[in-house]
C-alpha cells in the first residue's frame, strides 16, 4: 500500500486531536484512501510534556527545519497559529514544493492572498478547513458545495468563546464580567480572551469567508470589529421584549458593486434559527443565488472537531496527490487571476435596522425631543419602550428604528448624548432583518 508523509508542525491541542485521529481511525482513513498516512514527524518546542495520545519518540524533534527540509514529507501541517513563525514556515513548506494544510486564520486573513499565490506557482494544494467554524465544513461547502452560486451573504456566530459568555448572560441574567470569569475558569475562554471578545478572531474568519465568497481581496484593516465587553443583561432583556436575541454575528454581504465585511453584536429576531445556536457552538449561513439558505451548525473548536477539518484537509491533498489531481481546485475556488479588488462599504454608509437605548431624565417632552433630532437625521422610529424608574432619577428610553444610514444614526447621537436630559452615553446595537436574518 501506498503511503503519504505528514510533518505536523505544533504538537499543541488540535495537534493532539490530529494525532488521535490519525490513530484511532486509521482503518476508516485507509478504506477511504487507499494509502497509509504515516505521520513521519511532529515538530514542537516542548517534546517532553504529555499530550495525552502516545507518539514514538524518535519522530519528536524541536526544530520546525527537519520537517520543512525532509524531502520525504508530502504534506506540512502547520498548527502553531499566530503570525510568525508560523508565515515562514508555511513559505519554505511551499517553496520546497510541500503541500501545506494550516488552521491559522490570523495570518490567512492578512497574508491569504501572497500565500494562496505562492501556493498556485509552486504547483502544490494548501487547505484551510480548520480556520473558520472548527469541525464545520465551511471552507468545503463555499468552495465545491456552491461553486455554480453568487454567494450573496454569509451570517455567522464563529466565536464560540462569545457566543457561549451571551448565551450565559441571556439564560442568567448574569453581567458580561462574571460570565467570563466563568468561562475562564472553565477553560472555555483563554487567560487572555482579547482576540475572542473584542471580534477580532470572528474578524479574521470573515475575511477568510469574503474572500472565498467573492472571490476577493479584502483587506483585513478595513473589516469594522466590534466586541461583546459593552453588551449588558438590560439590553439583552429588551432584546428580548422586541422578540430578538444578541448575538456576535460576522457578516459579509454583496450590495451592488461593493461588498460589507463587518463584526459586531446584533439583534437578531427569535425565530431566525440562528438566534438559538447557544453555548459555545457556532453556526453559519450562506445564501447563495441558485442554492437559497443553508446553515451550518457544530462546534467551532476543540482538539477533536478542528482536528477533524485539519484531517479532512489532509485527506483530499493526498487524493489529490494518489490520483495527480494536485491544484484540482484553487485555494479560493476562482482562478488566481480572476481574484479581484473590491470595496469593502465603510461602516458609515451602511444601511440598518438600529436598537437604541437612551438613559435619559423622567419628565415630560424628552421623548419628542429626542424623535425630533432623530427626524431631523431623517430616522424614522418603528417602535419604543420606557419602563421602570432607572437609577440617578433616570430611565431606559428604548427604541427600534426603521432602515436608516449608519452615519445618519452617528450624527443623531452625538447630538442626543449632549443634551441636557441625557444623562450616559447612548448605547447603539444594529439590527439584521434580511429574509432570515
Ligand atoms: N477561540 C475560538 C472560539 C476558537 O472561541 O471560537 C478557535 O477559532
Amino acid at each position: 500500500m501506498k503511503s503519504i508523509n505528514l510533518g505536523l508542525i505544533g504538537f499543541g491541542t488540535v495537534g493532539a486531536g490530529v494525532v488521535k485521529i490519525l490513530r484511532q481511525n486509521e482503518g476508516i482513513i485507509e478504506r477511504k484512501l487507499g494509502a497509509k498516512l504515516n505521520l513521519k514527524w511532529i515538530a514542537d518546542l516542548d517534546i517532553e510534556r504529555d499530550r495525552g495520545v502516545k507518539v514514538e519518540k524518535n519522530i519528536l524533534t524541536k526544530d520546525a527545519y527537519v520537517i520543512l527540509n525532509d524531502p520525504s514529507v508530502d504534506i506540512v501541517i502547520e498548527l502553531i497559529g499566530g503570525y510568525e513563525p508560523a508565515r515562514t514556515f508555511i513559505l519554505h513548506a511551499l517553496k520546497n514544493k510541500k503541500h501545506v494544510v494550516t488552521a491559522n486564520k490570523a495570518l490567512l486573513a492578512k497574508d491569504g492572498i501572497e500565500i494562496f499565490e505562492t501556493v498556485s506557482r509552486n504547483g502544490v494544494d494548501i487547505g484551510f478547513e480548520a480556520s473558520v467554524g472548527g469541525g464545520i465544513p465551511i471552507i468545503r461547502s463555499i468552495k465545491e458545495g456552491f461553486p455554480a452560486n453568487n454567494i450573496q451573504s454569509i451570517y455567522g456566530i464563529v466565536n464560540g468563546t462569545c457566543n457561549y459568555i451571551l448565551s450565559k448572560m441571556s439564560d442568567e441574567g448574569k453581567s458580561f464580567h462574571e460570565v467570563l470569569k466563568e468561562a475562564q475558569a472553565l477553560g472555555f475562554a483563554e487567560a487572555n480572551p482579547n482576540f475572542d471578545i473584542d471580534g477580532i478572531d470572528s474578524a479574521h474568519k470573515i475575511t477568510i469567508l469574503a474572500s472565498l465568497a467573492f472571490g476577493a481581496r479584502v483587506d483585513l484593516e478595513k473589516v469594522y470589529t466590534e466586541g461583546i465587553s459593552m453588551i449588558t443583561p438590560i439590553d439583552i432583556n429588551f432584546a428580548r421584549d422586541f422578540g430578538y436575541r444578541i448575538k456576535l454575528l460576522a457578516i459579509t454581504k454583496r450590495v451592488g458593486s461593493e461588498i460589507e465585511v463587518r463584526v459586531h453584536p446584533t439583534m437578531v429576531r427569535e425565530e431566525n434559527p440562528i438566534s438559538r445556536v447557544n453555548g459555545v457552538l457556532n453556526a453559519i449561513e450562506v445564501t447563495g443565488d441558485m442554492v437559497g439558505e443553508n446553515m451550518l451548525i457544530g462546534k467551532g473548536a476543540g482538539a477533536l472537531p478542528t482536528g477533524s477539518a485539519v484531517m479532512s484537509d489532509v485527506l483530499e491533498i493526498s487524493r489529490n496527490i494518489l490520483n495527480g489531481g494536485v491544484n484540482r481546485v484553487s485555494p479560493l475556488s476562482f482562478l488566481p487571476r480572476y481574484i479581484e479588488d473590491v470595496k469593502i462599504k465603510s461602516i458609515r454608509d451602511i444601511v440598518s435596522e438600529y436598537y437604541i437605548r437612551f438613559s435619559v431624565l423622567d419628565k415630560p417632552g424628552v421623548l419628542s425631543t429626542i424623535s425630533g433630532v432623530l427626524g431631523n437625521h431623517s430616522i424614522s422610529i418603528a417602535s419604543v419602550i420606557q419602563k421602570g424608574r432607572g437609577e440617578k432619577g433616570g430611565v431606559p428610553l428604548v427604541l427600534m428604528t426603521h432602515s436608516a444610514k449608519e452615519e445618519d444614526v452617528q450624527h443623531a447621537l452625538s447630538e442626543i448624548d449632549k443634551l441636557d436630559v441625557v444623562f450616559d452615553k447612548s448605547v447603539l446595537i444594529r439590527v439584521e432583518n434580511g429574509e432570515r436574518v
